[in-house]
């Protein structure tokens, strides 16, 4: 009523809506418009107006809105679902080595001549673990809060013998060669470097885990730096496995997508995560023989 009086008092075109009583008793919502006319004159003549019952529409709006928020939701919980078990997937190696760690400090103290020494190194040994464990946990929050602060130049050469030397035991247990070429005039890239530690880490496993099904003598990891096209650094990450069946080509990086009876098939999603996140992409090729990941990513200006 007020907005109505004021408005006809002031001779001014208004729109409202509110609810009004039907015939049968029913509330119905009104979109209720009114428009003041005047003779040639300038002489009030009354208001030209229409109510539309907008009842359906208002109902559907809200029950769209409804709709837009519970998917906000879905999508929160499936973002925290993908931290969780992204968090889950990388912390299993570190906590491997921990457990392992543990037990061997334990032998230690429990033999006849027990050693304090190497006691003390397992101990110091699970200390760094759990850090390192720690600093993943971070790195992986910070990849879903797309926070970037932790960047900076890093050489990839330098970073693929950091990571080579936390594999190297599991690459001899496997009796996997490797071979690298790592071309040293190659500039640096802006990235966190936990973050492409893991990615190295994974697309090593799965080349060890690929390789699992052929001969020992025949088991070749080759990882490779260049420059490729418009100044992007290129990484390949070949191994001689049996390689990827066609038809899962295309589902690869998906998560959850696994051919392992006891994989999670988190390893590629979360990679291909981290290197869209430094504006770079990652894909995989058949090679003459196994097959080829490449991760290509822009240099540091
Ligand atoms: N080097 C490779 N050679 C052949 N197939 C591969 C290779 N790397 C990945 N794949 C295929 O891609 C799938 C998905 O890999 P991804 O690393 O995402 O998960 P996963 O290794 O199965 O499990 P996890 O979560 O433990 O890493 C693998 O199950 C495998 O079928
Ligand atoms: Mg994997």
């Amino acid at each position: 009523m007020d907005v109505y009086n004021s408005h006809f008092n002031a001779r001014k075109e208004f729109r409202m809506q509110y609810r009004l009583r039907r015939h049968d008793g029913a509330y119905r919502w009104i979109d209720d418009t009114g428009i003041p006319r005047f003779d040639g004159n300038g002489a009030f003549l009354g208001y030209i107006g229409s109510c539309t019952d907008i009842h359906e529409y208002r109902k559907m709006q809200a029950e769209l809105l409804r709709r837009l928020l519970e998917n906000a939701e879905l999508n929160r919980q499936a973002d925290s679902a993908m931290l969780t078990a992204a968090i889950a997937h990388e912390i299993d190696q570190p906590l491997a080595g921990i457990v392992a760690m543990g037990a061997a400090g334990l032998r230690w103290l429990d033999k006849e001549n027990p050693s304090i020494e190497k006691a003390k190194d397992a101990l110091s040994g699970i200390v760094q673990a759990g850090r390192h464990a720690a600093e993943i946990i971070e790195s992986l929050r910070r990849v879903s809060k797309q926070d970037n602060r932790t960047r900076v130049p890093l050489s990839v050469n330098t970073l693929i013998r950091e990571v080579l030397t936390l594999a190297e035991i599991e690459l001899q247990n496997h009796h996997v060669t490797l071979q690298t070429s790592l071309d040293e005039t190659i500039p640096t890239v802006l990235a966190d470097r936990i973050q492409l530690q893991q990615v190295m880490l994974n697309l090593i496993k799965n080349a060890i885990e690929a390789m699992t099904s052929i001969e020992t003598n025949s088991r070749i990891l080759h990882l490779k730096t260049e420059l490729g096209a418009s100044s992007n650094i290129v990484i390949s990450v070949q191994d001689s496995g049996p390689g990827i069946e066609p038809e899962n080509m295309a589902r690869i990086f998906d998560r959850f997508f696994t051919t392992k009876p006891r994989g999670m098939g988190m390893g590629l999603a979360i990679c291909r995560s981290i290197i869209e996140a430094h504006n770079g992409r990652l894909w995989a090729e058949a090679g003459d023989q196994g097959s080829i990941f490449r991760i290509s990513l822009p240099c540091n200006p």
